[in-house]
Order: C-alpha cells, then sequence, then structure tokens
C-alpha cells in the first residue's frame, strides 16, 4: 500500500498520532510526512506507557527506520522545531532522519506577534487560535512576501525578504495595533543562527517523496488539525489557515492525486473542539464534563480544556465526501463505557427542517440542532479487548451503527491511548 493519508476527520485531536504510529509500527512505512499547519499541532503517542507529544515534527519520528519528512505545505518555526528535537534527544530518541523542504514557510518572531495582537485586536470575535503565528505565515505566503526555509542560506536574499515584509507588517503593527515596529536586524540575525543546523536536514522533499513511491516504498501522510478545521470546508471563519482535508495532502507534499491509495479519517467515539465556533452537539451538562474528565480532553499544544459533545454523524458523512475516505479509525470508545445511554447525532434540524447533509452556509450551522438517536450503553471496561467479538454485544452495535451512518467502513478502533489498545476490524 504505497501512499497513505491519515486525517483528522472532526475538530482536531482525534488521536492522529496514536493511528499514525499503529500504523507506522505494524507496517512497513518508509516516510512518514507533515504536508500543511505547523507548531499548532499536539499529537500524543503512548508507547510501553512512556508518553511522548509531538508538534512540528511528524508522529513518525518515533519509529525507528522510517524518514520523517516536514514538506512544502508546512510552516516551520526553526525555534520550535529545535526544542522539539533537542526534547526528544534528551529522551534517547534517534532524530537523524528528517529532512525538510527548501520550499516551506517561516514562521519568525513578527508572525507570533501579529498572530497575538489580532487576536486581541478582535475580542469577543477572536477564533481562539493556538498563537504560534500560523494564521500570519500563511496569510504573507499568499501575498507573496513569505520567507521560505531555502531563504536562510543566502543572508543578503534573507535581508531583502525580510525589508519587504516588515515594510508592510510594520506598517500594520505601529498604525492599526499601536505596537513597536519590529527591526530587520533582529529578524535576520535570529533565523541566520538557525541556518547551519538547519541546512544538512533541507532537500527537495517533493523529489525524494515521488522517488520513494516510484520505487514501490510506503508514505504516510500524517495529518494534522482537521476536516471542520479546514480553511475552505470547515467553520470558517473559525478555522486554522491551511486545508488539513486530503487534497491538501497532494499540494503540501508535492504528489498528484493519481498517487494516494488510501485515504484513513480519524474520528472520536464523540466530539471535541478547543478554540471558539459552532459545534451543534457541544454539552454544557454533567455528560460534558465527564466527557472531558474521563477522556482527558485536554490540549497537548495550549493546555486549553476541550469543549466536548456527542458524536456528531453529519460531520462524519461530510468528512467521508470531502477526502474521499476508504476507511475510519474509530477512537477512544473506551471513554464511553461508563454512560448507560449514548445519544448520536443522525441529522439536524435547521429552521425547523430536518437535514441529514451538512448545512451550505454557515449561518445555518449556526442554527443547526441535532436530531439523536439513542444506544444502550456497555457498562463495562474494554481497555483489553483486542478483537471485535472481544467488545460487549452493545459496543458492537454501537460501532456498526456509527459505521452504517458515517460513510464508510470502521477499519481499526481504539480502546485506550496505548499502541496495543487497538482492535483492527478489517486486517486488509
Ligand atoms: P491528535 O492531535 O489527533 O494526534 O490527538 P491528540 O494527541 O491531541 O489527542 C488524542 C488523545 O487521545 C491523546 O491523549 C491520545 O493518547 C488519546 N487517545 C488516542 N486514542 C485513544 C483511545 O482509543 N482511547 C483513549 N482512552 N485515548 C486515546
Ligand atoms: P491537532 O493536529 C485542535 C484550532 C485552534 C483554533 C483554530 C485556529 O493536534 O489535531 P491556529 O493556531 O491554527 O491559527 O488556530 O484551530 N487548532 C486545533 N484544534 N487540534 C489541533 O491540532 C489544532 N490546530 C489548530 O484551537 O481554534
Ligand atoms: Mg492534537
Amino acid at each position: 500500500m504505497p501512499a497513505i493519508v491519515i486525517l483528522g476527520a472532526q475538530w482536531g485531536d482525534e488521536g492522529k498520532g496514536k493511528a499514525t504510529d499503529l500504523l507506522a509500527t505494524t507496517d512497513t512505512i518508509d516516510y512518514v510526512v507533515r504536508t500543511s499547519g505547523g507548531h499548532n499541532a499536539g499529537h500524543t503517542i503512548v508507547v510501553n506507557g512512556e508518553k511522548y507529544a509531538t508538534h512540528l515534527l511528524p508522529s513518525g519520528i518515533l519509529t525507528p527506520g522510517a524518514t520523517s519528512v516536514i514538506a512544502n505545505g508546512v510552516v516551520v518555526s526553526p525555534e520550535a522545531l529545535f526544542r522539539e528535537l533537542d526534547g526528544l534527544i534528551a529522551r534517547g530518541v534517534d532524530v537523524a532522519n528528517l529532512v525538510v523542504s527548501a520550499n516551506a514557510h517561516v514562521i519568525t518572531s513578527y508572525h507570533v506577534e501579529i498572530d497575538k495582537v489580532t487576536e486581541r485586536f478582535l475580542g469577543k470575535n477572536q477564533i481562539g487560535t493556538t498563537g504560534r503565528g500560523i494564521g500570519p505565515t500563511y496569510a504573507d505566503k499568499i501575498n507573496r512576501i513569505g520567507i521560505r526555509i531555502a531563504d536562510l542560506f543566502d543572508e543578503s536574499i534573507l535581508r531583502q525578504k525580510v525589508e519587504a515584509a516588515l515594510d508592510l507588517r510594520n506598517q500594520v503593527l505601529a498604525k492599526v495595533y499601536n505596537r513597536r515596529a519590529i527591526e530587520v536586524e533582529s529578524v535576520v540575525e535570529e533565523l541566520t543562527s538557525y541556518a547551519e543546523r538547519l541546512q544538512p536536514m533541507v532537500v527537495d522533499t517533493s523529489l525524494l517523496l515521488n522517488q520513494a513511491l516510484d520505487r514501490g516504498e510506503t508514505v504516510l501522510f500524517e495529518g494534522a488539525q482537521a476536516t471542520m478545521l479546514d480553511v475552505d470546508h470547515g467553520t470558517y471563519p473559525f478555522v486554522t489557515s491551511s486545508n488539513p482535508v486530503a487534497g491538501g495532502v497532494c499540494v503540501g507534499g508535492g504528489v498528484g492525486p493519481t498517487r494516494i491509495d488510501r485515504v484513513i479519517g480519524v474520528i472520536k467515539a464523540y466530539t471535541t473542539r478547543v478554540g471558539a465556533g459552532p459545534f451543534p452537539t457541544e454539552l454544557f451538562d454533567e455528560d460534558g464534563e465527564n466527557l472531558q474528565r474521563i477522556g482527558g480532553e485536554i490540549g497537548v499544544s495550549t493546555g486549553r480544556t476541550r469543549r466536548c459533545g456527542w458524536y456528531d454523524s453529519v460531520i462524519a458523512r461530510y468528512s467521508t465526501r470531502v477526502n474521499g475516505l476508504t476507511d475510519y479509525f474509530l477512537t477512544k470508545l473506551d471513554v464511553l463505557d461508563s454512560w448507560e445511554r449514548i445519544p448520536v447525532c443522525v441529522a439536524y434540524e435547521v429552521d425547523g427542517q430536518r437535514v441529514e447533509e451538512m448545512p451550505m452556509t454557515q449561518t445555518e450551522f449556526h442554527h443547526a440542532k441535532p436530531v439523536y438517536e439513542f444506544f444502550d450503553g456497555w457498562g463495562t471496561d474494554i481497555s483489553g479487548c483486542r478483537s471485535f467479538e472481544d467488545l460487549p454485544k452493545n459496543a458492537q452495535v454501537y460501532v456498526k451503527a456509527l459505521e452504517e451512518l458515517s460513510g464508510t467502513r470502521i477499519w481499526g478502533v481504539g480502546v485506550g491511548p496505548g499502541r496495543e489498545q487497538t482492535i483492527v476490524v478489517h486486517p486488509d
């Protein structure tokens, strides 16, 4: 199976890190690739009881033998990159197999500053970003005033580009946000200080990946963020500034759509969201608190409490559609162990009408009220189950119902954070 995409089907934090790690250790995976986003991601992997968190790095960095790739569509903070690498090196992880695209855009200190002041400026309309400079860096890319990794190796070109960017950005910082202008030299100095360590990692990642696929090697594209956070297909403007959907992998990785063989959507057995924006099945009661507590729903990157709600199959069907999913990996089924009755959103009621598909406009989505069907709980600990038949009957019914409602098969089920706490329903 040469090219596999793993992506988030909801609002992030579905367990993409675990799914990536699982595939990377069960199949022979040669490359694990990030193609969008940056260190706004937080992926948790638990190996032999030891917990690791990756942010900018692909989770494959923990897989011996696999090459980790940060491709052109990612926005890279060199400071965050080296901090994360040093953290793993200190824990004895071999990080030698990492390559970075020369065309990836660089997050600088002024992007972080602009991210933070923009959020403050938006007041009650703020997005609740991670404050990592993601949006402003992608904005500069589209505005054609971005800095790319390759620019770090030619100081005079770098200076020209930083000058051009700050000509514009400093006007905004000073005149709109009433902040001090940022000095070109301090930015150039900081960025060039990373060049020597970075240079040996930099390659043409599109060429590398296409040649690997030509040789029949296996490439795993590890998604970050998620479908509902996609700037085109998510709950705009409450989204991130990239395309975490399957199509984004081709742009962000420099591979054509005909090369992708399998697209796995990672989805929780309930729903969570961090930051602002609409969320039809959100709970404000004891059930929501219990999902948050039992599921340990606290952000890996920002430490923020995640908003929690029931499984939303309208969103699942939408994710199946916009990503062309071939499989789902359903995570955190074990979190539901103690509920007697589990609601699942099967449709919305929008302004008095029942709708089965994602509403076309954001206004309608804001008005969407979940229509629930109820399933009997199983009231027992399933974290030790290792096959579908091991699961209690009611848990089997729940999984089969979600499969039916969500538009594609459920390939695997997570029953705990550990690599081994997984049930593969369809072994092919
Ligand atoms: P990602 O951003 O999609 O990689 O997900 P995060 O790592 O931010 O959040 C998922 C959390 O759920 C992590 O703490 C994982 O260790 C944990 N997790 C993943 N799969 C399961 C599962 O099947 N059961 C339980 N209980 N936890 C899981
Ligand atoms: P992983 O890969 C959950 C959310 C932020 C905010 C919005 C925009 O761990 O699933 P940004 O800093 O990207 O401009 O913030 O997107 N967000 C995430 N939420 N998981 C993530 O990543 C996220 N990355 C960004 O909370 O609402
Ligand atoms: Mg996460």
